[in-house]
């Protein structure tokens, strides 16, 4: 399974911690040359190691993913290092809640900047060399929280929808030329952006689990919208049919 894969490039971002570093390390595992964008580069370096002391090749590259330019010199930097990249995960992102009183309009013009303009700038990056081979999968982390406004996490939730609908576009516009466009909403996942009490993460997975998870899609070359886990899934397509009054009062319990 691996000898197929060993000339094969994948890009990740916030491969740092959590999901990102996860599918980064099973991709590696699985034959691709792999390669780690996100701006802790003292944790890309020892992932590198990591990966290559167990006989994998990785290169890291530093970059904010909502600083356009930084980002595509780290995408350059990359695939100068390892090559052209057949899968792109853009899936750095991070949450802030959304204050109403003030507005925290600092937090609000962040969250889209990484969560949504980070995603497009990678996009941009890997389009014209995948265009041009007429061969690539583009995956985004989303997020289930993109389905529906959640109290308190409207820049979050907001972020995340404009994700999907992005994609979902491009899953369009890109059929038939060889590029499959595949969107990723997880429910809850360990990581360092979780909140440590269970009683607010229903079902929640591991980020080596949702690695896994991605790692099929990406294996089968799946395109469209896939959410996971599939109890989280149906909980939130129950959520999402409640009267705002309901919800608030469940999650003000
Ligand atoms: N954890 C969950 O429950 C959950 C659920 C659904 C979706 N997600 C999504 O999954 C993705 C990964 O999150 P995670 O759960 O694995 O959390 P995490 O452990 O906090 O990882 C986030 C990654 O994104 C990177 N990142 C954040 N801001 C960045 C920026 N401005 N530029 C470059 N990299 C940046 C971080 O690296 P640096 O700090 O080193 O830059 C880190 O590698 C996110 O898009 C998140 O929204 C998470």
């Amino acid at each position: 399974m691996a000898a197929t894969r060993t000339h094969r490039v994948a890009i990740v971002t916030g491969a740092s911690s959590g999901i990102g570093r996860a599918l980064a390390l099973r991709l590696a595992s699985t034959g691709y040359r792999v390669g780690l964008i996100a701006r802790r580069g003292d944790r890309l370096e020892e992932l590198v190691l990591e990966i290559e002391s167990a006989g994998g090749t990785a290169f890291a590259a530093v970059a904010d993913v909502g600083d356009r330019a930084a980002l595509h010199r780290a995408f350059r930097d990359v695939e100068d290092a390892i090559g052209p990249m057949d899968v792109l995960v853009a899936n750095a992102g991070f949450g802030m809640p959304t204050h109403l009183d003030p507005v925290n309009i600092d937090d609000i013009e962040n969250t889209f900047r990484v969560n949504l303009m980070g995603v497009v700038y990678a996009i941009e990056a890997a389009l014209p060399g995948m265009l041009a081979r007429r061969r690539g999968q583009i995956v985004a982390v989303s997020s289930l929280a993109g389905d529906r406004g959640l109290p308190g996490e409207a820049a979050y939730c907001a972020s995340k929808a404009a994700v999907n609908v992005y994609l979902q576009s491009l899953h369009a516009d890109l059929r038939g030329r060889g590029i499959c466009v595949t969107t990723v909403c997880p429910g809850f996942v360990q990581t360092e952006m979780t909140p440590l009490d269970a009683t607010l993460t229903p079902f929640i997975i591991s980020a080596d689990d949702a690695a896994r998870r991605i790692a099929r899609l990406i294996d089968r070359r799946r395109g469209g919208v896939h959410r996971f886990p599939r109890r989280m899934a149906l909980l939130m397509e129950i959520v999402n049919r409640l009267p705002d009054f309901v919800l608030r009062l469940i999650m003000s319990c």
